[in-house]
């Protein structure tokens, strides 16, 4: 059977491709931030995942404003990577798996979460960046994907509470899927930040704390507060922490293997959380 082997949460901030395009990995501003994802490398390397279930928001390159949907499940064979304004050169393109996309599409919309599903898919830097920052060089990349989109963008946005439940029931289609495959689940994006208005530049490093630590023992925490909660807390951006508490919730017990948190990487509090199931 299937069996999800870790969970791995990260920022993927546009600036993180451009800083690997580059080679700044080791300038003064960047160092700190990819020292972070060395015990990532290792425990990678040792536990070798197959599949990479990768929770994501498409930033307006798929999906725009005229189409919306609320969750997307990618059941494409391959896909491309392409920039949507952010002038990130863009990496090869990943392969992906058909047959457990359609095994998770139809146990979810049979736990009726009604996804969008995309037999054709474009991906941004919310998936382009943490692939590059978790297996640098990507060429090829190791593991094949199934992206897993959920509206972050446009209002209204599901609830952390209809998020953490999505994920809980990833959790469930991996666990019946009858090949032996080895799933790392992945969250991006967050944690506090805010791009435009009058918040712009917010940043709340507290609650980003808490909401790392809850991953860990508490993990349904984050469930409690509404979407207009969580953007006052973390900044309209920062409401991107609904994937990670998404690929957190397809796990049951875990144990922390790794943790970053790096104030800024661009506009962002940059995280990022390596959890491993225990039994
Ligand atoms: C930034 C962060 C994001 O999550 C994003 O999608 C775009 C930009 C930033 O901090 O620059
Ligand atoms: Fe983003």
């Amino acid at each position: 059977m299937a069996r999800i082997i870790g969970c791995i949460t990260t920022s993927h901030v546009p600036a993180i491709g451009k800083a690997i395009a580059n080679g700044l990995q080791d300038e003064p501003y960047w160092k700190e931030w990819f020292d972070g994802f060395k015990p990532v490398h290792r425990w990678l390397a040792e536990e070798k995942p197959d599949v990479a279930v990768i929770v994501y928001n498409d930033h307006g390159l798929n999906f725009f404003l005229d189409k919306m949907p609320t969750f997307a499940i990618g059941a494409a064979p391959e896909y491309q990577s392409a920039d949507e304004g952010w002038n990130i050169p863009t990496v090869l393109p990943f392969t992906g798996d058909p047959a457990l996309s359609w095994h998770l599409i139809n146990s979810v919309v049979a736990e009726d979460f009604d996804v969008t599903m995309c037999q054709e898919m474009l991906v941004d830097h919310a998936v382009c960046n943490p692939m590059a920052l978790l297996w640098p060089g990507g060429d090829p990349w190791p593991v094949r994907i199934v992206p897993v989109e959920i509206n972050t963008v446009q209002f209204p946005l599901p609830s952390a509470a209809r998020c953490y439940k999505l994920g809980e029931a990833i959790g469930r289609a991996v666990a019946s899927y009858p090949k032996d495959l080895r799933v790392v689940v992945i969250g991006t994006g967050g944690l506090s930040h805010q791009l435009d208005g009058e918040r712009a530049g917010f940043i709340n490093k507290d609650f980003d704390r808490k909401f790392m630590a809850s991953l860990t023992d508490d993990p349904a925490w984050a469930t409690r507060f509404s979407t207009v909660e969580l953007v006052e807390q973390t900044g309209s951006q920062g409401i991107e922490l609904i994937l990670w508490l998404t690929a957190r919730a397809a796990i049951g017990g875990v144990r922390e293997v790794a943790a970053n948190y790096h104030i800024p990487i661009s506009n962002t509090a940059a995280g990022m959380l390596l959890l491993e199931p225990v039994a």
